[in-house]
């Protein structure tokens, strides 16, 4: 069986699901480029609208894997093409269902995400300080932009993990429900999205990342731009006429 699974239960929706649970869904190189291959053909498919990636109910993801990583050169490590681009400048929503361990590369796999739901049982840590390393996937970056600088340096420099209602508060998750409902309510979110116009979805989630970097006056005029732009779109029209009418929309990705 492959180690990531790719599965479709519903219109409009991929799930990538990690599949290594006995060694906690370390992220191996075979499960990276796995990774790598689904999100890009998720992104290009017109077909998929939402994806949900989950590591299944008993763990996310306990990071890198470290039998893959302990001999490593240097040389070997920068050679590596970056699997972790596909899913980062994915256009399509990603919708993380966290249960259990997300650590170190499972976290920062997380944080990759546009929404991430966790359940009461999750954790999230970055504890690559322990084992000699520290996070190379985002974990300075994206943590520290999600929790401010004095939460995310706890986290660093201790590799204590928090508790999924801690990260809650911190702003590092969405939504924290019951462990048995974390993917039911990760495809409850997913199908909501899906019933959205697509072409305001790719838009809003292109310039809320993208301004993210930018000045708040470039990101602003990003905005914009992308507003102006979606009143070329006939879900616009449909939308809003929809609205008058008081009927549901149509929408068409047009
Ligand atoms: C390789 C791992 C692993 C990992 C667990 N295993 N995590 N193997 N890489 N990251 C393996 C264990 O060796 C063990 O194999 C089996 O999974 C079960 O693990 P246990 O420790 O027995 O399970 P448990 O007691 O439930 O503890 C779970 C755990 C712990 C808390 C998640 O395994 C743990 O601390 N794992 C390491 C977490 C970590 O340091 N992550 C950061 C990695 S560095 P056997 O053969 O004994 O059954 C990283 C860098 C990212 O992520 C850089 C991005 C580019």
């Amino acid at each position: 069986m492959s180690e990531v699974l790719l599965e479709k239960p519903a219109d409009g929706i991929a799930v990538v699901r990690l599949n290594r649970p006995e060694v906690r869904n370390a992220l191996n190189l075979t499960v990276r480029d796995l990774l790598a291959k689904h999100f890009t053909d998720l992104g290009n498919d017109a077909d998929t609208r939402c994806i949900i990636l989950t590591g299944g109910d008993k763990v996310f993801a306990a990071g890198a894997d470290i039998r893959d990583m302990v001999d490593r050169t240097p040389i070997e490590v920068m050679a590596r093409r970056d699997l972790w681009k596909p899913i980062a400048s994915c256009p399509k929503p990603v919708i993380a269902a966290v249960n259990g361990y997300a650590l170190g590369g499972g976290c920062e796999l997380a944080m990759h995400a546009d929404i991430i739901v966790a359940g009461e049982g999750a954790s999230f840590g970055q504890p690559e300080v322990r084992i000699g390393i520290m996070p190379g996937a985002g974990g300075t970056q994206r943590l520290t932009r999600a929790v401010g600088k004095f939460r995310a340096m706890r986290m660093l420099l201790t590799g204590e993990p928090v508790t999924a209602r801690d990260a809650l508060a911190m702003g590092l998750v969405s939504e924290v429900v019951a462990d048995a409902e974390v993917f039911q309510t990760a495809l409850r979110i997913a199908k909501t999205i899906v019933s959205m116009p697509p072409l305001a979805v790719m838009q809003i989630k292109e310039v809320t990342l993208a301004g993210q970097d930018a000045s708040l006056e470039a990101a602003m005029i990003l905005e914009r731009k992308a507003f102006q732009l979606l009143f070329s779109t006939t879900d616009q029209k449909e939308g809003m006429r929809a609205f008058l009418e008081k009927r549901k929309p149509e929408f068409r990705g047009r």
